[in-house]
């Protein structure tokens, strides 16, 4: 076997772009599958899985913790406050110490560069909980929550109202592998990363940025947001307030919308801020199935990065 002697590289997930189409489709069918029939296995019996986490989580840790718990294995939280990374051991050495205890790495963090960092020095899988750039596993969740309403995604318009952040890459990114026509609504000085946006459409994906929420808003089957001001940008929260007027999504933007529209949102939410407590509350928000389908989408993904 030509691969004798060599150690295989592990599979990593911190970036929508590191799935192919077939595997990102593939991810959704069976998150779907593995939602219907409660799905339990013993994958990661016997194993740890560490959940590196450098900012504060609900969702994401705690559907980590009880898919892996779905799967057979441990979980192990670890934050900067009780372990050696508060103190500045390096990510290199922090890596190489948890791949010789641990099957796997779930990272939540600030630059995307970190996870990178942690990736290249490990020899089991690293997967993105979510770093300033992007948050992939929501937004793979986000295509569960989407496909199971209207399965034909290459054929949606979305819209993005709010600030161009780690969420709207990640939808950026997404719009390649799934088709869906985006468009963005941000504020100036908010836009997304330009050079994500030109990726995407060179790679034929439909995405474009536009200024008013109802230029985004107008058409579509699903509109989303986030907070105004991500984690780590706490001290910004006023200036960001008086950027996004007019942003929030309430009944009015949504007039323009597909009459059967959905809005979606990653959570937590800030109602009265990014979008109105009428919408948070009505029919239309679909914001605890997207909670919900964390656990079935972070399943899947672990199914394939540990079944390697
Ligand atoms: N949506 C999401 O990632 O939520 P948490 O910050 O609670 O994990
Ligand atoms: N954009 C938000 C998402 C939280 C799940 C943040 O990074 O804080």
């Amino acid at each position: 076997n030509d691969n004798k002697g060599i150690i295989p590289m592990p599979r990593h997930f911190l970036s929508i772009l590191d799935l192919d189409k077939d595997t990102a489709h593939a991810l959704v069918k069976r998150a779907k599958e593995m939602k219907e029939c409660d799905f339990h296995s013993d994958l990661l019996a016997g194993k740890t899985v560490a959940l590196i986490f450098e900012k504060a989580s609900t969702r994401t840790r705690v559907s980590f913790e009880v898919g892996i718990n779905h799967l057979g294995g441990n979980s192990l939280l670890m934050t900067p406050a009780e372990s050696q990374l508060g103190r500045s051991e390096p990510l290199s050495d922090t890596s190489r110490v948890l791949s010789r205890y641990c099957a796997g790495m779930v990272v939540r963090t600030f630059g995307q560069e970190i996870v990178d960092e942690l990736s290249h020095y490990a020899s089991v899988p690293v997967i993105n909980a979510l770093t300033d750039m992007y948050h992939p596993c929501q937004v793979m969740s986000d295509m569960l929550t989407m496909y199971e309403r209207t399965p034909d995604l290459a054929n949606l318009k979305v819209a993005w109202v709010g600030d161009g952040n780690n969420m709207a890459h990640s939808f950026i990114n997404a719009a390649i592998l799934f088709g869906y026509e985006l468009v963005l609504a941000c504020p100036e000085g908010y836009d997304p990363d330009p050079n994500l946006m030109a990726h995407a459409k060179a790679e034929g994906a439909r995405v474009t940025l536009v200024r008013t929420p109802e230029e985004a808003c107008e058409g579509a089957h699903y509109v989303n947001t986030d907070v105004w001001a991500s984690m780590g940008q706490e001290e910004e929260q006023k200036q960001r307030e008086a950027a996004f007027a007019g942003f929030m999504i309430d009944d009015d933007m949504l007039a323009v919308a597909d009459s059967e529209v959905k809005v979606m949102h990653c959570l937590p939410a800030h109602r009265g801020e990014e979008i109105s407590e009428e919408v948070f509350e009505s029919e239309r928000s679909i914001v605890f199935d997207q909670a919900e389908n964390r656990l079935h989408m972070q399943k899947a993904i672990m199914e394939w990065i540990f079944s390697e």
